[in-house]
């Protein structure tokens, strides 16, 4: 593949809790891979109550590398790419420190590069950051990946965008949803459009319900400032799971460009239906109001399960069932497509209506390494007509070169640094998602308290979706010989 140009990458938030668990330790295996462009230069910056000395963020980046990192921070790459580290505190009253480090990384390069500004920093601080940009001639040759929330609802997130572009041009600005860059939510595209077995199914015709399933068992991870004002829709629903949904359910791209692939993606946000308060529930564990830096009488979410519509052609009528939480029983993501059931009259039907339920599947499990599976009935061996669920699977691991793989923030920041847009989201995209969202965040339903280690907020969250079951097979049902997920079966399975 063609290497980047030479780059100076800016990390705004360098002290901060992203850059620490993904952006320093994947740049690093982006070096270790020789994926990063072979002159390249990074400049960490905070604002002047974080600031650091170059060595100080050096030693922060081998710490955060050594923690987190999948290559360890040893050896001659990680000298060459130590040396590449330097800091440069700005505040947008004072940019000095920034703009002589920037300056000094372009002439170590042999003169001005492109710059790559990664917004690692909380969205009260977008607005300034990127003014100071344009105010200065930072933002001249530069790219910016801007992170998540993309505001907070319609109106802010139309004033973010043209906060944005009034300084970046759309064609240099990277929209981040990390879930995009899996391996596993990409090869969606593969699946879906490189097999006749699976697309011509892939409709209202043949699929009863969709599911995307993304329950963790962490909670709030002393992020209580940054959550509170945010919760669970606003931190995964709108954001990774609308954006897998809209992996899912696209229609065929003319090509795999940014441009015919976003413009696909982005029909599918603007035939979402609006999300009405009956079709979530919002659900609070207990004990989340204990936690530091929680308001007592806290409402915002910790769980959201949602059914949404999309109403195209493809689509309409077939519920989207969406789920996720912090302090839940198992960490999984997980998307199912319940086909719709041939007439089983020939069989028995008692048994068939036992297994109704575990047949008829595909299920693809996105979280690293990842499997797909079909789940279908077959004739038990023996004299009766007896069905039995069975599974035609694939797994990720062990099935190709898996030190190939990259992290989702990995692959995306090296598409940044080609400038190849296509798993980048759009801002109109994303003003669709706000525009769907909003008789929800305009009357939210209250929210319901549900046990640390459950699956939310019961009956309330069973009764959403039915007469369909929340499914969610375990790894070592699927793939024997896997170790299998920890906590109890999903709900329904
Ligand atoms: C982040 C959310 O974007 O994604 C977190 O802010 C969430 O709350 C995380 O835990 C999940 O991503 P991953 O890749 O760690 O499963």
């Amino acid at each position: 593949m063609t290497a980047p140009d030479d780059h100076v990458i800016v990390l705004f938030g360098a002290t901060g809790d992203l850059a620490k668990r993904k952006l320093l330790p994947g740049l690093f295996h982006l070096a270790a891979a020789g994926l990063l462009p072979d002159g390249y230069r990074i400049v960490g910056s905070a604002p002047h109550r974080s600031a650091m000395s170059d060595d100080a963020f050096r030693t922060h980046a081998h710490d955060a590398v050594a923690a987190f990192g999948r290559s360890k921070p040893t050896g001659p790459v990680w000298k060459s790419f130590e040396e590449s580290l330097s800091f440069g505190a700005a505040d947008p009253e004072d940019p000095g420190p920034l703009l002589a480090a920037v300056r000094a990384a372009e002439d170590s390069l042999g003169g001005p590069s492109r710059r790559l500004f990664h917004l690692a920093i909380p969205p009260s601080a977008f607005a300034s950051t990127i003014g100071m940009l344009g105010d200065t001639d930072l933002a001249e040759n530069a790219k910016v990946i801007v992170e998540k929330p993309f505001g907070t609802d319609l109106a802010s997130a139309r004033a973010l965008n043209e906060t944005i572009n009034a300084v970046f041009d759309e064609s240099r600005v990277f929209r981040i949803d990390h879930f995009l860059g899996k391996e596993s939510v990409d090869n969606i595209l593969a699946l879906r459009f490189a097999n006749g077995m699976f697309e011509p199914n892939w409709n209202r015709d043949h699929i009863s319900y969709v599911q995307i399933d993304v329950p963790e068992t962490l909670g709030l991870e002393g992020r209580a400032h940054f959550y509170e004002g945010t919760g669970a829709f606003r931190d995964m629903i709108v954001t990774h799971l609308i954006q897998v949904l809209g992996i899912v359910a696209m229609d065929p791209p003319v090509s795999l460009a940014a441009g015919p692939l976003r413009d696909e993606k982005d029909k599918v946000f603007e035939a979402l239906r609006p999300i009405e308060p009956g079709d979530v529930v919002r659900g609070q564990y207990e004990g989340y109001r204990d936690e530091p830096g929680v308001a007592p009488d806290s409402t915002t979410e910790t769980f959201a399960a949602l059914r949404v519509e999309v109403d195209n052609w493809r689509w309409a009528g077939v519920p989207f069932h969406l789920r996720s939480g912090k302090n839940l029983a198992q960490r999984r993501q997980v998307i199912t497509l319940g086909l719709r059931e041939p007439p089983l009259r020939m069989f028995p039907t008692d048994l068939a209506g036992q297994e109704r339920n575990r047949g008829n599947k595909i299920v693809i499990d996105f979280g690293d390494p990842g499997w797909i599976a079909a789940r279908f009935l077959t004739k038990e061996p023996g004299p009766a007509m007896r069905l039995e669920p069975a599974t035609m699977a694939f797994g990720y691991a062990g099935s190709f070169c898996e030190e190939n793989g990259l992290e989702g923030y990995e692959r995306l920041i090296l598409d940044a640094m080609l400038g190849d847009q296509s798993l980048f989201t759009r801002a109109g995209g994303i003003e669709h998602i706000w525009a769907a969202s909003t008789p929800l965040l305009e009357n939210p339903p209250p929210v319901q308290p549900y046990a640390p280690g459950s699956w939310g907020p019961e009956p309330a969250v069973g009764e959403l979706i039915a007469p369909y079951p929340w499914y969610l097979p375990d790894a070592a049902e699927i793939l024997p010989g896997t170790s299998g997920t920890s906590g109890t079966p999903g709900t329904g399975t």
